[in-house]
């Protein structure tokens, strides 16, 4: 039911410096895009089969400004890989598990997402991800 570790989710305040961290560390930036929906603006860092996703807020009512406020800056979520997220939270929901999102939205590329409740994660906020 689960592919892979697809990307590892980081909220940054200022998504020029996280650039430039990165790029110090040797990782350059392949994709940036705007995902209103969440109101965060998104940029993926290849790094071998996954990615790192910064997560920068884009205005101060963004779940990530929230979480930052909360929390700071640093990992966010972590995302698998599935072939079918209706199906798997189809599945996760008979057994009980507690889930933010009951049906997939579209995230970054057109993606098929949806985030389970860290009550039932061990505290993780965990995001399945369906390549389109
Ligand atoms: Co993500």
């Amino acid at each position: 039911m689960y592919r892979k570790v697809d990307h590892i989710g980081i909220a940054v305040k200022d998504m020029e410096r996280a650039k430039e961290i990165f790029r110090n560390l040797g990782l350059e930036v392949e994709s940036e895009e705007v995902v209103e929906d969440q109101k965060v603006r998104v940029a993926f860092i290849p790094v071998g089969d996954a990615r790192m996703e910064l997560l920068e807020p884009t205005a101060p009512d963004s779940p990530v400004a929230r979480f930052i406020e909360k929390r700071g800056e640093g990992v966010h979520h972590v995302a698998l890989g599935v072939e079918d997220v209706e199906a798997v939270l189809e599945k996760l929901k008979t057994k009980g598990v507690k889930l933010i999102d009951e049906r997939p939205r579209v995230g970054a590329h057109g993606t098929l997402i949806a985030f389970l409740h860290p009550k039932s994660t061990g505290g993780i906020l965990l995001e399945l991800c369906q390549e389109k």
